[in-house]
């Protein structure tokens, strides 16, 4: 007997998209000219894109308040500080626009600075100390000393917020082994308690996340926390890898990616990496609570996307990176144990033998 078997649609479209692909990928111009026709994959992504490098250009030169700008730019005077050796003369570039920004973000705080903020005046303090003399940077330091006059630093009692010596002896907080430990304990967890999340919970998991690495220390991300019933049911058959188990999550959390963040296409990926290392130390964090998670994929189709927008109140810069599903972890229910790749397979080192 014949194998023959007929195709159906689903895979004639696969074959088509398959041939049309073969047709298109071989030059750059081509590629483009492939999802400008046959697919909107990409579509939204250009639009973020393009709207949040609208935003942050115009926040910086018509607003004069953008406080990604200030956090990069601080961090790259934070990093002039400690080069080795360090420069005569630097950031004479971007001072002008720090201290503009940094200008609005003061008038703004009045009284309480918090700690970033503090951050921000005391690497522009130190940087001003110890910066060689240039007409444009003495120009900024004279305004940056006038508004120091507008709010309190209180620097004299507290400790400042510029580069530092590292002590080896906070080498050996917590041990390989118990971290090693904690990072087995983690896994995805579908089945949860009814037991409320406590929120003073979750703030505390996310500050852990806060101290997470990322570009420029600009964390360009928010985390969006749904603990109501009402709206989470709105939201958790979204990402459609909830399938089964969404209707025990208690709390589910979408994460948000900023690309108001950025002047440049070039950083657009950065706001996966940064968030997704945020996340990962936010779902060790809560490991160490008793809480448990499950990180959920986000597709990029775009229908999905504006209904998570919607409720969510998100601007068009703004894309959900991935989500999660938080709870108290149920004793009954079953957890994959997902062993992992042997280190053989996943590690190369160059040269091979030393
Ligand atoms: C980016 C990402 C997307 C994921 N998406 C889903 C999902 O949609 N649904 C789900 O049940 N699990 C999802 N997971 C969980 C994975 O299935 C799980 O991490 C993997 O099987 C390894 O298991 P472990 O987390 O227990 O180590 C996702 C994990 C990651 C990192």
């Amino acid at each position: 007997m014949s194998s023959f078997r007929p195709f159906t649609i689903n895979k004639i479209r696969l074959l088509v998209n398959y041939y049309l692909s073969l047709l298109f990928y071989k030059s750059k111009i081509m590629s483009s000219l492939y999802y400008a026709l046959f697919s909107r994959s990409f579509h939204r992504e250009h639009q973020a894109v393009l709207e949040g490098k609208i935003k942050h250009i115009r926040d910086i030169y018509w607003n004069k308040n953008n406080y990604y700008l200030v956090i990069r730019n601080i961090h790259r005077i934070e990093k002039g500080l400690l080069m080795r050796p360090r420069k005569e003369i630097f950031g004479k570039n971007y001072i002008k626009e720090t201290i503009d920004c940094y200008e609005k973000i003061i008038l703004s705080h009045h009284e309480n600075l918090n700690d970033q903020v503090k951050w921000f005046h005391d690497v522009l303090d130190m940087y001003f100390n110890v910066v060689g003399y240039d007409e444009v940077i003495d120009r900024e330091k004279q305004r940056f000393l006038n508004l120091q006059n507008t709010y309190k630093t209180d620097t004299e009692n507290r400790k400042k917020h510029i580069p530092y010596n590292r002590l080896l002896k906070e080498k050996n907080l917590v041990s390989l082994d118990s971290f090693f430990a904690l990072s087995k304990q983690r896994r995805s967890v579908r089945w949860f308690t009814e037991e409320k999340v406590p929120r003073k919970l979750i703030d505390k998991c996310i500050e852990v996340a806060s101290q997470s690495p990322s570009a420029c220390n600009r964390q360009p991300f928010t985390f969006y926390i749904i603990d109501d019933k009402n709206i989470l049911n709105k939201v958790v058959d979204l990402p459609m890898g909830t399938t089964g188990y969404a209707h025990n999550i208690p709390v589910f959390i979408v994460v948000v990616g900023n690309l108001n963040a950025y002047f440049d296409e070039r950083d657009r990926h950065l706001i996966y990496i940064d968030a997704s290392l945020a996340s990962m130390s936010f779902m060790l964090a809560l490991e160490t609570t008793g809480l448990s998670s499950c990180p959920i994929n986000w597709p990029d189709i775009e229908k999905r996307e504006m209904k998570l927008q919607k409720v969510l109140n998100l601007n068009n810069y703004q894309r959900p990176i991935m989500c999660m599903a938080v709870g108290y972890p149920d004793p009954k229910g079953l957890v994959a144990s997902s062993e992992k790749k042997s280190l053989d397979k996943i590690r190369i080192y160059y040269p091979e033998d030393l």
